[in-house]
């Protein structure tokens, strides 16, 4: 890893939140080894039912309320700050849909699969904020149109957000850092071997291996909630 690297990338995924009580995806007893993805998480599931789609997202939502950040997300607030203050900068992708990040404090975050607290017009895109439940009932408050309003999330078979800014800033990174992510899916899972061939150093935190954790140069294995701060220090402190 560069001593004192001062430009550094971080990639998060719902590893970083499961101790908040936010669910993974693929460990066991994960969210798509419950539901299927398939009928929950594209936008064919949600033309065909709607509703049902609704009430997967609601209560993921309303759990997502009543979750707090954990020690993972306030280092990486620190980490951000620190850098800053040293002439150096943080961008932090992340593949979650919780706001755990910003409301551990953290200033810039790009969410690359959109935002569970938030709701997006599928006729006229306006999106607006969303901390109650969404029904087919609603209407659009931009374009009037009742029952297009849907999560601001990205679904399987639609475009992440945010790719040409994340391109720019991993070439500009002197380190990635990939924490709580499986390494299954793309784009994101596709950002190691991008900093890899650009020569830019690599480190992996992570409950255990991940898909790609022979791409990683560096990795700390263990729960985020102890793994991410001791980083941070030694990142901060050293
Ligand atoms: N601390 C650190 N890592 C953890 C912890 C923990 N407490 N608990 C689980 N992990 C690790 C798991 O070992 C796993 O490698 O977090 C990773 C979570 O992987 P996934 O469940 O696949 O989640 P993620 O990589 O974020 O999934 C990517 O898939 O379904 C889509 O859009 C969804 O954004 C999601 C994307």
């Amino acid at each position: 890893m560069a001593d004192h690297p001062k430009s550094v990338f971080v990639l998060t995924g719902a590893g970083i939140s499961a101790e908040s009580g936010l669910g993974t995806f693929r460990d066991a007893g994960g969210i798509w080894a419950t539901f299927d993805p398939m009928t929950l998480a594209t936008p064919e599931a949600f033309a065909r039912d709607p509703e049902t789609v609704q009430a997967f997202y609601n209560a993921r939502r309303q759990n997502l309320v009543a979750a707090e950040p954990n020690p993972a997300h306030r280092a990486l607030a620190r980490l951000e700050a620190g850098l800053a203050a040293r002439g150096g900068s943080l961008t932090l992708v992340t593949q979650n849909i919780d706001d755990l990040h910003e409301r551990a404090g953290h200033r810039e975050v790009l969410h690359m699969h959109g935002e569970l607290l938030k709701a997006r017009c599928a006729s006229c895109e306006a999106v607006v904020e969303a901390r109650a439940d969404l029904s087919t009932a609603d209407s659009c408050g931009t374009c009037g149109r009742t029952g297009g309003m849907r999560p601001h999330v990205v679904w399987f078979g639609e475009i992440p957000f945010h790719l040409d800014a994340i391109e720019e800033r991993l070439m500009a990174a002197d380190l990635f850092v990939a924490i709580g992510t499986s390494g299954a899916v793309y784009p994101a899972a596709g950002l190691v071997g991008a900093a890899r061939q650009a020569g830019i150093a690599t480190r992996e935190i992570n409950l255990e291996p991940s898909d790609n954790a022979y791409l990683f140069d560096e990795a700390d294995y263990g729960r985020a909630s102890e793994a991410v701060p001791r980083w941070v220090e030694a990142m901060l402190g050293g």
